[in-house]
């Protein structure tokens, strides 16, 4: 009897390492260990042996017994873990239920204020056009007016490259890339990423955006640079924010023009972004000087237009309250995680 107690229990265990499913769970228990099941059969024949071997047997099959329960549970945990997690699945998958928060990833606030200035200009007719980041010295420098032995070279020191490119120190040389490729007339917004190899304070970084503005075509004068201007930052701030506007010299505009916004980071009071001043600057622009023009591969006589270089990262600044430029590029998710 013990070798036939052994025989069924190997048998179940078998069997148990095959089920499928709780339907088949169901049958193999009711099949071993049913009122009518296997082992029932054969204990029912304990009576038939000997009074001594008695106890013993019935301890065995006792033991198998409980050892085929916990072999089945065993079994039917794992159908509902697995279920479980089916449900979960679906769980996750209710879109009626309200967002789990904080988990994914978000734009950058640059990235933010890029496609926010992007929406504003492409509603006042103007195309998104993007340049390289690695540029030749001609386009960085020469097209734009400003030959090899310029100081305003000087300026816009930047980051050079063995095979004399450069990383490009402002979005300006996508003016004369977009005038050859386009023609007149032309409005085109540039947004991209400047180097420049300088110290860093809370208002310079040695990586950060422009936008640069470019309109092409006849009879362009400052009041078009003045329109856009007024409408680009009532665009950004919804409110009228206090501008002034003074001389500017940059050898691709001419005349040139410094705008500055007043500082809303301390309200014109001074403070380390403004450098004490109250005021920021922000968005230099002028009329495209001829030799920018026909470098273009247009004629200074017919066309004329104007330029801005808004400092995006500039702005970003102005329109969160951040008083530091070195927060954006520092890759600190505290800081990250609130935009
Ligand atoms: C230029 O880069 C010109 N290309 C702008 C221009 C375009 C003038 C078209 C006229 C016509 P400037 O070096 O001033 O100019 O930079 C433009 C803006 O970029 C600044 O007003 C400022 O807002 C931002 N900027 C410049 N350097 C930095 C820096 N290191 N960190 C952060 N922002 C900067």
């Amino acid at each position: 009897m013990l070798d036939d107690l052994k025989k069924i229990k190997a048998q179940a265990l078998k069997e148990f390492a095959k089920i499928k499913d709780s339907e088949e769970l169901e049958e193999l228990k009711v099949k071993y260990l049913g009122r009518n099941g296997e082992l029932t059969k054969l204990l029912k024949n304990l009576k038939d042996i000997a009074e001594e071997e008695k106890p013993k047997i019935g301890q065995f099959a006792n033991e198998i017994k409980e050892n085929l329960g916990e072999a089945l549970n065993k079994v039917a945990d794992k159908f509902n873990a697995s279920n479980d997690s089916a449900e979960a699945g679906l769980v996750v998958n209710n879109l009626t239920l309200p967002g789990v928060q904080g988990q994914n990833g978000s734009l950058h606030p640059s990235t933010l204020m890029q496609y926010e200035l992007e929406q504003i200009f492409t509603a006042m007719g103007f195309r998104v056009l993007e340049g390289p980041d690695i540029e030749s010295e001609y386009f960085n420098f020469t097209a734009l007016n400003i030959p090899a032995d310029h100081p305003a070279r000087d300026t816009q020191d930047t980051f050079w490259l063995e095979d004399g490119n450069l990383l490009k120190t402002h979005t300006s040389p996508m003016q004369v890339r977009a005038m050859r490729k386009y023609g007149a007339p032309l409005r085109a917004v540039f947004p991209g990423r400047c180097f420049r190899f300088e110290a860093t304070d809370a208002s310079h970084d040695s990586t950060f955006y422009q936008l640069e503005g470019l309109m092409i075509d006849k009879d362009i004068s400052i009041a078009n640079v003045i329109a856009v201007m007024k409408e680009l930052l009532r665009a950004v701030f919804n409110k009228d924010v206090k501008v002034r506007q003074r001389p500017g010299y940059f050898p691709f505009v001419e005349p040139g023009f410094e705008l500055d916004i007043y500082c809303l980071i301390c309200e014109g009071a001074g403070c380390s972004v403004c450098k004490q001043s109250g005021w920021l600057e922000l968005l230099p622009c002028g009329l495209v000087h001829p030799n920018v023009i026909k470098a273009g591969g247009l004629d200074p006589e017919v066309y004329s237009g104007f330029a801005f270089g808004l400092g995006l990262t500039r702005l970003v600044m102005m329109k969160y309250g951040i008083d530091d430029i070195r927060l954006l590029q520092g890759g600190d998710l505290r800081f990250l995680k609130q935009f």
